[in-house]
């Protein structure tokens, strides 16, 4: 097989026809991005030219360049709304993309059933979200117990350093109708809130939180926010799996040399090494279905 041949297999067919679409646009730009996926080194006018022209045409591009971490794009994946632009499109249908809309799915599947068993040992359950975005996972656990019967004794806090991710949490929770039990604050996960927090959380989740991180920084990420949880309590944490360069390069690609937005990519071993050594015992782990976010379960040991 010849080396472009080969190349244009791991690319894969989307890539391919999102490069033929932007040929038509911009040809620079198309040759710019084949090359340097080939490895060739990066020219940083071409680069800034490659920035410019996916900033005009992809909303998705916009908000990664202005603040990666922002929950307005995991909400865009989430709600993946008709566009009319070729490269949101291409982030929807990719591979990372999809597994994005896949984490928020696993996690409305297997978050209930950890709430559900503190219900039933002490018929309350107190959910924390840290970094929460909207937090459409903890409205949709909390709408599922209530479903299952459990009205009272489920609380939920969702804490993010975003205001615009707060406000649209609160009305999102005032229109599924538990704005009555799912509280949200503007709050740095980083500082003395979870002193504040100490010892009330029966369940813990940071989604989307440990990605950008390296092991030594997940882990006092965790140690740090801990204390927040009661003994026995959970933490569910998630973070971008290694499968994730392996199957959707290109998207990765474009992440790291593109739009600069850097993850630690970490495989399950790793995951478990962080949570053991923060002090959590390691209760296995989720993923979405592609297996690209890997959510690790850990418990605070009861003494
Ligand atoms: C990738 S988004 C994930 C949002 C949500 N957890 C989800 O999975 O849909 C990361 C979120 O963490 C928030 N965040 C980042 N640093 C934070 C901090 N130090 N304290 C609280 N929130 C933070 C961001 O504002 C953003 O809403």
């Amino acid at each position: 097989m010849q080396l472009s041949e080969m190349n244009r297999k791991v690319m894969g067919k989307l890539a391919e026809d999102l490069l033929t679409w932007i040929d038509g646009e911009n040809p620079d730009v198309a040759k710019f991005l084949r090359n340097a996926f080939n490895g060739e080194k990066i020219d940083p006018a071409k680069l800034e030219e490659t920035i410019s022209f996916f900033t005009a045409n992809s909303a998705i591009t916009g908000c990664v360049l202005a603040s990666p971490g922002s929950s307005v794009i995991s909400e865009l994946l989430y709600a993946q709304r008709k566009t009319a632009s070729v490269i949101d499109q291409y982030f929807y249908n990719s591979k990372g993309g999809m597994a994005v809309k896949g984490r928020l799915e696993a996690m409305q599947k297997y978050l209930p059933p950890i709430m559900e068993r503190y219900l039933q040992d002490k018929e309350e359950v107190i959910i924390g979200s840290l970094g929460s975005g909207p937090a459409r996972y903890i409205i949709n656990a909390v709408l599922q117990l209530k479903t299952k019967g459990y009205n009272g004794g489920v609380k939920a806090f969702c804490f993010d350093i975003d205001e615009n991710a707060i406000l649209r949490g609160k009305c999102n929770a005032m229109i599924e109708g538990v704005a009555d039990v799912i509280k949200y604050k503007r709050s740095d996960m980083q500082g003395n809130i979870v002193g504040y927090y100490r010892n009330k959380f029966h369940v813990l989740v940071l989604k989307g939180i440990l990605c950008p991180y390296d092991s030594r920084g997940c882990r006092t990420l965790l140690e740090h926010v801990k204390i927040m949880l009661k003994p026995g309590g959970t933490i569910i944490a998630s973070n971008v799996s290694k499968k994730m360069v392996e199957d959707d390069p290109f998207t990765c690609f474009i992440m790291n040399n593109i739009v600069n937005w850097i993850m630690c990519y970490k495989n399950e071993s790793e995951l478990k090494e962080i949570f053991e050594e923060a002090g959590f015992i390691w209760k296995g782990s989720f993923t979405d279905d592609l297996g690209f976010h890997i959510m690790g379960i850990g418990e605070v040991p009861l003494s």
